[in-house]
This record gives C-alpha cells, structure tokens and sequence, in this order.
C-alpha cells in the first residue's frame, strides 16, 4: 500500500508516521508512506497555499491551484483508490472504514487547515472526507497519522502476531476483554482464576463475556447496529 499525504506542515507527521510498527511496516515494503508539502506546488513567489474567503467571512480558505497541482501530478504516476479530506465534519472514522481502507492500494490524504479549503476540491477531487472524532483540530495532519497508523496496521504481516489485530476492541464490534500479565498476584490484586486455569475453552468464554459486559456498560451503542 502507499500512502501520499499532502500537507502544509510535513515536519508535523515526521516523527509519528517514522516510529515503531509504521516504521517496520515501511522497512519491510508492506506501506509506504510519502509525505508532500503543498507549498511546492504554490506558484506564488511566498508559496502562499491560502487566501481570503470571498464573502467576508473570517479566515483563511487553502486555494484550489496548489492543490489541484498535487493531486492531479500524483494521478498521472498511479491510480488511486480513495483521495481523502480530513475534515470535522466528513465521515466518522471507525474500525470498519479502517479494515476498508487497508485493502486499499494507493491513497491520498489531504489534510486540511485554516478555515478550510475552496469547497470546489471537496466537490470535483475529493471521493472521501473523514473526520476522527467530534472535536477541532488545528489541522488534519494528526487525523492524517492516526487514520495511517490504524490503517497501516491492519496489513498482513505489519505486526508481528496478526491474530492480535483481530482480537483489537472494535473489531466485532465489542470492547477487548481484560487483559493481565505475571505476575498472577501483586499487592493482594489477583488476576481471575479462570485465566491461570490452561482451560482454553472456558477461557475464551470467559474472555468473550467479559468483552460483552464491558461493552454494555461503556459502549451500548455498539450492540445496537
Ligand atoms: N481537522 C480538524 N479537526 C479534524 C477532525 N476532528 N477530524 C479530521 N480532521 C480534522
């Protein structure tokens, strides 16, 4: 998979998209990740990528040129899937659109700043908008890396033990059950009998009502659907 994120602020998602499993991912050819400043593609002398808002409002809106540019120079080198905006007020990102995504072969991330951008590029360039959650960000590149990291993960082979990926909260739509290591007892604190009792079945029973109840308590609304 590849990933072409175009952005105002690269220094920004140098070191989240460099560490760890989305680094080892990138070293063994399972993702690449290529990140371009937008301003490249700026004609103005400044490498200005914003301007005034017709209509008055207030703030800046990043221009249609300089984003046109990169995007179209990046279709003419492969074929995309998806060019995606990060965006507030786009699709909530969840589980499902990461497991989606991850089948992807090539993606665009367009993140956005300022006020935001000429609603042109959403309405002619833009086949996905994607929001991470019901908050304001100060732009879309942290949305950028997190929808990389839950994306770029889910590939085969990215983390060592791929049966964890599955057991991931969310990926049933439940909550993951508890989860402990040795040792068995610290201060008076026990881990529950039935995981020291090398019963595999009753174990994952176990396990399984646990996600459930969890679930329930802290997440109804993910029995519903
Ligand atoms: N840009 C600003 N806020 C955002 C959010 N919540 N999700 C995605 N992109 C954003």
């Amino acid at each position: 998979m590849r990933i072409d994120i175009i952005t105002v602020l690269p220094e920004l998602l140098e070191s989240p998209l460099n560490c760890s499993i989305l680094k080892r991912a990138q070293e063994k050819n399972l993702a690449k990740i290529v990140v371009h400043n937008l301003r490249d593609y700026s004609t103005n002398k400044h490498r200005r990528v914003d301007d005034y808002p017709f209509g008055g409002t207030a703030g800046m809106v990043m221009q249609i040129e300089p984003i046109d540019r990169a995007i179209s120079q990046l279709k003419t080198e492969r074929t995309y899937d998806e060019v995606i905006y990060t965006s507030p007020d786009g699709e909530p990102f969840a589980q499902r659109m990461a497991n989606t995504l991850s089948m992807a072969e090539n993606l665009i991330i367009l993140c956005g700043h300022y006020k935001g951008i000429d609603y042109r590029i959403r309405e002619h360039l833009i086949t996905k908008e994607i929001s991470i959650g019901d908050y304001v960000l100060t732009g879309g590149e942290l949305a950028a890396a997190v929808m990389c990291d839950a994306i770029i993960r889910l590939i085969p082979g990215a983390i060592g033990d791929e049966q964890s990926a599955l057991s991931d909260s969310f990926q049933d739509n439940l909550l993951a059950a508890p989860i402990y290591t040795r040792p068995a007892e610290y201060k008076g604190w026990k881990v529950p009998d039935i995981l020291l009792s090398g019963h595999q079945r009753k174990i994952e029973e176990w396990e399984h009502e646990k996600a459930i109840e969890r679930t329930r308590l802290r997440r109804p609304d993910l029995l519903i659907d």
